[in-house]
This record gives structure tokens, sequence and C-alpha cells, in this order.
């Protein structure tokens, strides 16, 4: 059975808590995805524990949405290298400068831009001074990325189709607010199931909670991942 284009978001309390979701999953989806929260706390070793309680190999995805000037940024994706994660985010608005430098202190792996956060809207955007609305910005920031050197985004699933018809067929697109037709949304404002995301040009779904927090993880990464076939 081929495994579905799915990044398991392995915000976990604890390294057991992570290991047993991705022993769980992991025969489903091609993706595991390593936060912020887990990476400051843990490190390096949450990402061995991913890739070593996995039953068959998996991507790491490290979602660090990093943001700084290109020296600090390409210092940082040199820091991680040896963890050989697929994909490593760093903030669209951080600038060709500092996306072409990620991109090249980290060859091997796909340089992964976040255009405008889903827990930002109209007023957000204004108060910051990114001249919206959220979707032209996201198409604005999308080009630039893949431009200086991004070889995949992030966007939400209402966007996906505007940033696949803005940069072609080439970038991996990735979204999150992924939600099951009938299920919680949580604290996810602008969702859609993982047919219409996919539909719409995703080429990767990252989902948590649905499956996470399920009361039986693995049927709930099965049942989901059979959705999409
Ligand atoms: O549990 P849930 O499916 O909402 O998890 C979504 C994951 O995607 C979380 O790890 C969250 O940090 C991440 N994410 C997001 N929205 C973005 C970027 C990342 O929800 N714009």
């Amino acid at each position: 059975m081929s495994r579905a284009p799915i990044a398991i978001a392995l915000d976990a309390p604890d390294l057991a808590t992570l290991r047993g979701w991705v022993s769980q999953t992991s025969e489903y989806v091609t993706t595991m995805k390593v936060g912020l929260e887990v990476f400051c706390r843990d490190g390096h070793a949450a990402i061995s524990a991913a890739r070593d309680a996995a039953t068959t190999p998996v991507d790491i995805f490290l979602d660090l949405k990093l943001h700084d000037i290109p020296a600090t940024v390409a210092g940082a994706a040199r820091a991680i290298a040896s963890a050989q994660p697929r994909f490593l985010t760093v903030h669209a608005s951080g600038g060709p400068a500092m996306i072409a430098a990620a991109a090249e202190a980290l060859p091997d792996t796909l340089i992964t831009a976040v255009t405008v956060l889903t827990s930002l809207d109209d007023t957000d955007l204004d108060a910051i001074g990114l001249v919206g609305p959220p979707e032209s910005a996201v198409v604005r920031l999308a080009k630039m990325a893949t431009a200086a050197g991004a070889r995949a985004l992030v966007c939400s699933p209402q966007e996906v189709a505007a940033v696949r018809h803005a940069v072609g067929a080439g970038i991996v697109l990735i979204t999150p607010g992924v939600r099951p037709a009938g299920g919680a949304t949580d604290d996810q404002r602008r969702v859609a199931t993982p047919q219409q995301a996919i539909a719409d040009g995703a080429d990767l779904l990252v989902i948590g909670r649905p499956i996470t927090a399920a009361a039986d993880v693995s049927l709930a990464a099965r049942t989901i991942a059979a959705s999409l076939r």
C-alpha cells in the first residue's frame, strides 16, 4: 500500500508520546513534522526519535520558521545539516537574500517558505504594514521566495489554488489547516478537507490533532490516508 502525502504534526508533550505517535502512523504517511516547541525542548533528539520509531523510513519536516539576517540563517541551516531534514521552513518575509542563503547552506533540503501565517487576518496585515489582502500578499511572497531558491511553500488550503497558478508545477505546496469533513476544527480558522486540499493543488498535507488526539491514533491515520486514495 503506498503511503499518503501527509506530514504528521508531532506537537507532543514529551519524546515517549512522540515515539508512540510515529510508530502508530508511519506505515500510512510519508512525513513527520518536528516543530518549534518540540525542537526547542528536545533538539536533535526529537528528530532521531522520529526516525527511530518509524516502522518504515520517513521524511523529516523541520518546521523552525527561521527569520534572521542571511548569515545567521545560513549558520542555523548548517547546524541542522547532519539531521538531513527533507524540508526546513523559513519565513518568506525574511527576504530573498535570507532564503538564498538558506538554500545555499542546505542544498539537499527543500527550503520551504512560510508565506503569511494563517493566524493573521486583514487587520493584522495592516498593523504589520504588509499590503493585503492575505491572498495577494501570499502570492507575492510565494513568487519572491521561489525566485530566491525556495523549493517548497506553506500556505493555507484557501490559497493553495492561487499559489499553484502563480508558481507552476515544480514547487512543493504544503498546507496545514486540514480537517476531515465533520471533524473538530480546533483553533484552525480556515480549513479544508484532505481531498479538497489535494484537488486544489497541495502536494503534502500537515495534519496534527485529527490524528494525534484521536482515541485510536493508528486508525485515524489509516482512515485519513485511505480517504486520499
Ligand atoms: O493539529 P493541527 O492539524 O492543527 O496541526 C497543524 C500543524 O501545522 C501545527 O504543527 C501548526 O504549528 C502547523 N502550522 C499551522 N499553520 C501554519 C503553519 C504551520 O497550523 N500557517
